[in-house]
């Protein structure tokens, strides 16, 4: 069962330079099994410690360690690797490639895929106890926690150096189960329609100015793309945020106002077996829009009128049928619970993701965030720690799948 998700997946394996190395050829045996296809990138130290031959006739794919192939010419494109994987993997990862990976230093294959990879990436340490409880060492692996990483754990146990510790790389049938278990999660969303708002909405003053709010997108976005990640067809409407890349998988309806945020959900929302609405609507629009600039010296305008705007969570509540799950999201500075257990009666929502304002690192613009999630179903509230971003979508997402499991 749990090698049946594995199937057809595509995976790219990273091996650093690290004595673990020689079990990572276990790793590529036990997912070449499952049905994945395996790419194997080695970083030019690791060659030392496993030789490229073993991996290519493991994996039946040529390992690539160079930007191009010396003798040929032919150049290894790290853009197209990471556009291809579904996952990536990195193991044994050494304390050398995880600071690389934390900052960004892309001089060798293996870095400058992680970079382009869009998939989920996974990070298999393997080192020294010294090395692994460095405060430089943990620093880096928080930070490639909170760029979206899965950090596997290494194990207590003697380590190559004989010294007993910490560091020594989980063994790769754990390895293979943490790979597994991502992809068996796609199981309850795979196949369903998912509507995503997220963002902020202008509201137009005139052809330059509007009225709007600090969202940035990133929490909706990253519930779509790990939505899209478990087979979940998303229309992501979306009201204006920068440049964030999305996965196959999720369409994108670009939408400026509420009204048109609104428009464009209920188009989507007949055929949607859930909805989440991460957009952070205007309250209000202004009740006329000049077509011209207003000018200071002959307007002179001092008020804006303003009308309220419609709420997209309570209009698609009234019209929610029994099999649609509806989620929203709720902000709130002052008697948090009570707030937003009110609006998940009064929206007709399943389930409401309460965020903290006022703890740090949470919030606008930040890519953290601490939720609590209500649900309408009389269950107990669901408290979490601040994570990243991508965490907080797969916890998200997990409650959702309990909601269509026991509504099924
Ligand atoms: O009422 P409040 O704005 O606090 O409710 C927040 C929830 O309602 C969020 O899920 C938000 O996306 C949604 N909402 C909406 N349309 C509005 C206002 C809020 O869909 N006009």
């Amino acid at each position: 069962m749990m090698a049946e998700a594995l199937r057809g997946k595509h995976i790219v394996v990273g091996v650093c330079g690290g004595i673990a190395a020689y079990k990572t050829a276990s790793l590529v045996r036990l997912l070449i099994k499952a049905g994945a296809e395996v790419q194997v990138i080695m970083t030019p130290s690791a060659r030392e410690f496993i030789t490229p031959l073993t991996l290519s006739t493991l994996s039946g794919n040529p390992v690539i360690t160079e930007f191009f192939t010396a003798n040929t010419g032919e150049w290894h494109s790290h853009v197209k690797l990471g556009l291809w994987a579904d996952a990536m993997v990195v193991a044994p990862a050494t304390a050398a490639t995880i600071a690389k990976m934390a900052t960004g230093v892309a001089d060798n294959m293996l870095v400058t895929s992680y970079l382009s990879c869009r998939a989920q990436v996974f990070v298999a340490p393997a080192m020294d106890l010294d090395m692994m409880a460095h405060p430089s060492t943990s620093r880096n692996l928080e930070t490639l926690r909170r760029d979206g990483c899965i950090i596997i754990e290494p194990a207590a146990g003697e380590l190559a150096s004989h010294l007993i510790g910490r560091g020594r790389m989980e063994e790769p049938e754990n390895i293979f189960g943490c790979l597994a278990q991502f992809f068996e999660k796609s199981s309850a969303l795979a196949g369903k329609h998912v509507l995503i708002t997220a963002g902020p909405t202008y509201e137009r003053i005139d052809p330059v100015r509007f009225i709007g709010n600090f969202s940035t997108g990133k929490m909706g976005y990253a519930i779509a793309n790990e939505a899209a990640r478990r087979g979940a067809s998303v229309t992501l409407v979306s009201g204006p945020v920068g440049n964030i890349t999305t996965i196959d998988g999720v369409t994108v309806v670009p939408v400026e106002s509420a009204c048109q945020m609104l428009d464009a959900a209920q188009q989507a929302f007949p055929t949607a077996d859930v909805a989440i609405l991460a957009a952070a609507v205007a309250d209000y629009r202004p009740a006329k829009q000049f077509d011209h600039k207003i000018k200071r010296e002959t307007n002179g305008i001092e008020q804006i009128e303003l009308v309220k705007n419609p709420d997209i969570a309570a209009t698609l509540g009234a019209q929610k049928s029994e099999n649609q799950r509806l989620v929203g999201f709720a902000l709130e500075t002052d008697h948090p619970i009570e707030h937003a257990s009110d609006k998940l009666a009064r929206k007709n929502l399943d389930m409401i993701v309460l965020n903290s304002l006022s703890d740090p690192g949470a919030g606008f613009g930040f890519d953290t965030n601490k939720i609590t999630i209500l649900f309408a179903d009389g269950r107990q509230p669901a408290s979490f720690p601040l994570k990243s971003k991508a965490e907080v979508a797969a916890d998200i997402l997990d409650n959702i799948e309990s909601l269509i499991v026991c509504n099924q």
